[in-house]
């Protein structure tokens, strides 16, 4: 299987580099029409995957001032990538995000729900974006994944995000454990499925409550407190979706990830041992 790799060099896309070492990984810009032509004539791919995407450092909050550069990459792009793989027949996959919703825990969020969180732009890029891919169900596959989170020290993993934190949500959220993520979008891959999917572990955490596990496994002089929904505002500019999404449709496919908290406890196992 030819793989090409957009945004390869990305905290995602290093990660699907891993699962593919073989792949292709052109640096052009996504929303470059014609740069993407090119690569995808020079390699006549079998899979393009698309990790690229504005995501703001250190965090979301970037992209409330950076509205252009986020629309730019985040919608834009994978329009390109839609006209250019559509014209050449190429099946593609869209690592998308379920960072689309907002709501409570008696619900999970289907792949069928109209995306209803407006409170960051970041957001509001990536839910457009999937309600546009939405038309082009037998196109491309749109990995609906939140939350990602390893057993590593890379400052993008959750649990090394939030380990910085003094104060933390205890909300609870559907969350994608990395090496689960990586083998589910495999098996959607070898199946060509298309069409939205959401990839998170089955159930649900709070970052507080991965911190109490981090506490009790990694390390017990670990220190924080509880920051209330209400003063999110103190420490955050844009909003944060909170939701859970159901993880049934990746189920019925045949694809399992474990349970959320067998996962958070083997990444607190891996990180303890560095
Ligand atoms: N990490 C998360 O929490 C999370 C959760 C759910 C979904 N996602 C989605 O997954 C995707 C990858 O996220 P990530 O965490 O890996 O982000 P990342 O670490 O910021 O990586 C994104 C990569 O995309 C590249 N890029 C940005 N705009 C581009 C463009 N127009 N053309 C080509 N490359 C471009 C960046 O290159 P430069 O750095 O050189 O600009 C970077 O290498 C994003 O779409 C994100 O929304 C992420």
């Amino acid at each position: 299987m030819n793989v090409l790799i957009f945004g390869a060099k990305g905290y995602l896309g290093q990660y699907f580099l891993s699962m593919y070492p073989h792949a292709v990984t052109p640096s052009v810009d996504i929303a470059n029409a014609v740069d993407v032509a090119a690569v995808l004539d020079t390699h006549k791919p079998d899979v393009v995957i698309n990790c690229a995407g504005r995501t703001g450092r250190p965090n979301v909050d970037w992209c409330e001032d950076h509205k252009i550069e986020t629309l730019h990459s985040n919608v834009l792009g994978p329009l390109v990538l839609l006209e250019e793989c559509g014209k050449r027949n190429i099946y593609w996959v869209h690592i998308g995000t379920g960072c689309v919703y907002s709501g409570d825990s008696t619900t999970p969020f289907t792949e069928t729900d109209a995306p209803n969180f407006e409170g960051s732009f970041y957001s509001r890029t990536k839910g457009h974006i999937d309600q546009i891919l939405n038309d082009f169900q037998d196109e491309v596959l749109n990995v609906r994944l939140r939350m990602p989170f390893d057993g590593t020290k890379n400052e993008r993993n959750l649990i090394t995000k939030i380990a910085k934190y003094t104060r933390l949500l205890d909300t609870e959220n559907s969350m994608s454990y990395i090496p689960d993520l990586l083998n589910a979008v495999d098996a959607l891959i070898q199946k060509k499925a298309t069409g939205p999917y959401n990839v998170v572990n089955p159930g649900a955490m709070s970052p507080y409550k991965i911190m109490s596990l981090y506490k009790e496994i990694v390390d017990p002089n670990h220190t924080f407190e509880l920051l209330k929904e209400e003063d999110l505002p103190q420490v955050a500019t844009a909003g944060r979706s909170n939701c859970i999404l159901s993880a049934n449709k990746l189920k019925q496919e045949g694809v399992t990830m474990r349970p959320v908290e067998e996962a958070v406890r083997e990444a607190l196992e891996s990180l303890k041992l560095q």
